[in-house]
């Protein structure tokens, strides 16, 4: 399995800071340590100076916070995104990079095994994704920035997120409705697969074809996930159906209940068409990435039927119009240009 860039080690008790998410927070949330020997070192005391946090950080240098400062690390971050998606100082790509940095560290214990999904980290979660979708809705070159910026290696989190980024973008591109009905959808892409958790790794990460028995497993995600949002919740959120039925299939050959085109929402198929997409374009341990025309083809030809033609259509004339789009972008990774839009 690809290593996950976005996470460097630490030592236990500890957890890593990639340095460019603090870069506009405005006030230290917790203390802040360096790994420099045997154990970590006091670098910067909550609500202390910025300026050596920043400079450091800006030099790409990385921080641990302990692990009983992750919740306050982690608010901090949430309410620095608008400030970070609007910094006018970062070209796009950059303040792409930091706010998919920001919205990955804000979810990675949501979607780790030993923590409980809870309310707190649910609302923590909206709040990030809902300043992504915010912001999109309104600067189009931050956009293609965040097409460009997603991370193509096998992590759950990743995938949740460029699911989400992939909702939010091909849903405006579409005006599939209201700033809620959008939000909805992202938050929706983004806990599409929260029910993974309770899928044991054996059958997650397992380097081959499952298994009739393992698929039964795999499949409980859908309804898991919905009941862990509502129980986390205390309500059903307006966007709980999209996880219980993003794996239907318009010709009824998904799961759980193999409803056909007309009894799955319209969000619901949106996700669904994203994350099959992502999914494709994403290596796994059991196969290499394809690219995003051979995902197309795939889901256009080999899986004819399963997605909405219209919706596709809608994606692939999104993603056509992102190579033009996105060669005029300042600092742009060309080469991830042309692995993501194919
Ligand atoms: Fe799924």
């Amino acid at each position: 399995m690809s290593g996950n860039p976005l996470i460097a080690p630490a030592p236990p008790g500890y957890e890593p800071v990639p340095a460019r998410v603090l870069t506009d927070i405005s006030t230290l949330p917790c203390d802040l340590y360096i790994w420099r020997g045997p154990r970590p070192v006091l670098y910067a005391m909550k609500g202390g100076e910025l300026r050596k946090v920043i400079s450091r950080a800006q030099r790409g240098m990385s921080f641990l916070v302990r692990d009983v400062d992750s919740d306050l690390l982690r608010g901090a971050l949430a309410a620095a995104l608008p400030t970070v998606l609007a910094n006018q100082r970062m070209t796009p790509v950059e303040r792409s990079k930091t706010a998919y940095s920001i919205v990955a560290k804000v979810l990675s214990p949501v979607f780790t095994r030993e923590h409980a999904l809870d309310h707190d980290g649910l609302i923590l979660t909206h709040q990030a994704i809902d300043a992504i979708t915010l912001h999109l809705l309104d600067d189009e070159e931050m956009v293609w920035a965040m097409v460009a910026t997603m991370q193509k290696h096998l992590a759950t989190h990743t995938h949740a997120i460029n699911t989400a980024v992939y909702s939010i973008v091909l849903a405006r591109f579409m005006k599939f409705g209201s700033a809620d009905a959008i939000r909805d959808v992202a938050r929706g892409g983004l806990l599409h697969d929260i029910g993974k958790n309770r899928v044991p790794r054996s059958v997650l990460d397992k380097p081959a074809a499952l298994d009739s028995a393992e698929w039964q497993v795999m499949r409980t995600h859908v309804k898991s996930g919905h009941d862990m949002i509502i129980r986390a919740l205390g309500y059903q959120p307006a966007y709980a159906h999209i996880v219980a039925e993003h794996h239907e299939r318009c010709d009824g050959s998904g799961y759980p209940a193999g409803r056909l085109a007309s009894g799955i929402a319209l969000d619901s198929q949106l996700v669904g068409v994203v994350d099959a997409f992502d999914a494709l374009t994403t290596r796994r341990p059991y196969r290499a990435p394809v690219t995003a025309f051979d995902a197309l083809h795939i889901m256009r030809v080999a899986m004819r039927g399963q997605f909405s033609d219209e919706l596709l259509k809608e994606f692939i004339k999104l993603l056509g119009g992102y190579g033009t789009a996105a060669a005029g972008l300042e600092g742009l990774d060309v080469a991830n240009v042309m692995r993501v839009a194919g």
